[in-house]
C-alpha cells in the first residue's frame, strides 16, 4: 500500500487542527458531488475547500503518480533529472511524488490557476533543499512560457482542459519537456481515451513512448472492450474515513498514464495488463503487444518461469 509520505501527512494534520470535521465533510461531499457532475476544480474557492480536496483526493492521486513513476524508473533506472515542472499542480501532488522518486531534482516549478490550491501546495512545504517556485497561471499561457525542465508533469489536470485546447497545450508541454513528459489521468474509459489521443499526438511529434506501452505500434486496446489502466491500494486516514463516511480502512485508485521521452531510449519488455490468473496448471498473463493483447500461459512444468510469473502483478513488466 502506498501511503502519503510522513511529511505531507503531518503537514495536513497540522492544517486540520481546529477545523470542524462536520464542515470538512460537508465541503468534501459538495466537491465530490460537483466533480461527479462534471465540474472543474474552479469550485474550490476557500482554504477549507482546498483542505477538503486534499484530504479526499491527495492520498489517492499521490499514490497513482508514485506508481506511474515506479514503472517509469524501472524503464530508465539511470535517469537523474535536475528540474521539474508540475502543471495543474493542485496541492503539489505530482511534484511531491517526483521529488520522492528522483532525489536528483534540484529545482521544481509548480503551476496552477487556482489560488487556494496553489497556496495549499506552498503551505505543505516540502522539506526539499533545492528551489521550488509557485506560479499562478492559466495552462494555455504558462505551458508555452515556463522554463524548460527535464521532467514535465500533468496529473489529473488535462482532464479539465476543453478538448479544443488540448493539442496546443500538449504540444507546448512536450516542447518544454527536456527529457520526459508524464501525464496521469483517472483510470476510466474517458481517461484512457484521452491518453490514446495524447499518445498519437506525441508520437506524431517524434516522442518515444516509455511507459506503460510495450511498443509504439497500434494500442491493442484501441477497439477492445477493455481499457488500459492500473490500480493502487492505499490506506485511508482517520479524516478520510470521516469525510467519506467510509468504514473500510483502505481505498483503491484506478489510473491511466503515459510517459513520453526524448533521448532516453524506448519501451522494452511486456506490460502485464491485468491481474495474472493463477491456477495449479499455469499462470495466464494478459500482455501488451503490438495490435493485440498477448494472452500467454506459463505452465507449471516451466518451473523457473512459472515461479517468476506467479510473482507478477498487474502493471509489472516482463522480459519474455
Ligand atoms: C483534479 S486537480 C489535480 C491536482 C493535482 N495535479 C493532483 O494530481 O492531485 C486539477 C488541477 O488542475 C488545475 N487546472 C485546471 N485547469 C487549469 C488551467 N486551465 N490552467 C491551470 N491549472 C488548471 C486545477 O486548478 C486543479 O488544481
Amino acid at each position: 500500500m502506498t501511503g502519503l509520505p510522513a511529511w505531507i501527512a503531518a503537514a495536513l494534520q497540522s492544517k486540520l487542527e481546529n477545523v470542524s470535521r462536520n464542515d470538512l465533510r460537508e465541503r468534501a461531499q459538495a466537491i465530490s458531488n460537483a466533480y461527479r457532475a462534471g465540474a472543474s476544480s474552479d469550485l474550490i474557492r476557500s482554504d477549507l475547500d482546498a483542505l477538503a480536496y486534499a484530504v479526499v483526493r491527495l492520498p489517492a492521486t499521490y499514490a497513482a503518480v508514485r506508481a506511474a513513476l515506479t514503472h517509469t524508473m524501472e524503464m530508465v533506472p539511470d535517469f537523474a533529472p535536475q528540474s521539474l515542472v508540475d502543471i495543474g499542480c493542485g496541492p503539489g501532488t505530482a511534484a511531491w511524488a517526483a521529488l520522492d522518486a528522483w532525489r536528483s531534482v534540484s529545482h521544481a516549478t509548480l503551476i496552477d490557476r487556482n489560488p487556494r490550491l496553489l497556496e495549499l501546495a506552498r503551505q505543505l512545504r516540502h522539506p526539499h533543499q533545492g528551489g521550488i517556485d509557485f506560479v499562478q497561471g492559466e495552462m494555455a499561457k504558462t505551458a508555452g512560457t515556463t522554463p524548460k525542465a527535464d521532467v514535465v508533469m500533468a496529473s489529473y489536470a488535462l482532464t479539465e482542459i476543453p478538448a479544443a485546447a488540448l493539442s496546443g497545450i500538449l504540444g507546448a508541454l512536450w516542447d518544454r519537456a527536456g527529457k520526459m513528459l508524464v501525464i496521469v489521468e483517472p483510470g476510466t474509459v474517458a481517461g484512457f481515451q484521452r491518453i490514446l489521443a495524447y499518445r498519437d499526438l506525441l508520437l506524431a511529434q517524434g516522442a518515444r513512448i516509455l511507459a506503460p506501452c510495450s511498443h509504439e505500434s497500434l494500442c491493442p486496446l484501441v477497439s477492445n472492450e477493455r481499457w488500459c489502466h492500473f490500480g493502487v491500494r492505499l490506506p485511508r486516514s482517520r479524516d478520510h474515513l470521516i469525510v467519506k463516511d467510509a468504514d473500510v480502512p483502505f481505498e483503491d485508485e484506478k489510473f491511466s498514464y503515459l510517459v513520453a521521452a526524448r533521448d532516453l531510449g524506448s519501451a522494452w519488455g511486456h506490460r502485464v495488463l491485468a491481474t495474472p490468473r493463477v491456477s495449479k496448471a499455469a499462470v495466464t498473463l494478459s500482455l501488451c503487444a503490438p495490435e493485440r493483447v498477448d494472452e500467454r500461459s506459463i505452465e507449471r512444468r516451466q518451473k523457473d518461469a512459472y515461479r517468476a510469473a506467479k510473482r507478477l502483478d498487474w502493471g509489472d513488466l516482463i522480459d519474455l
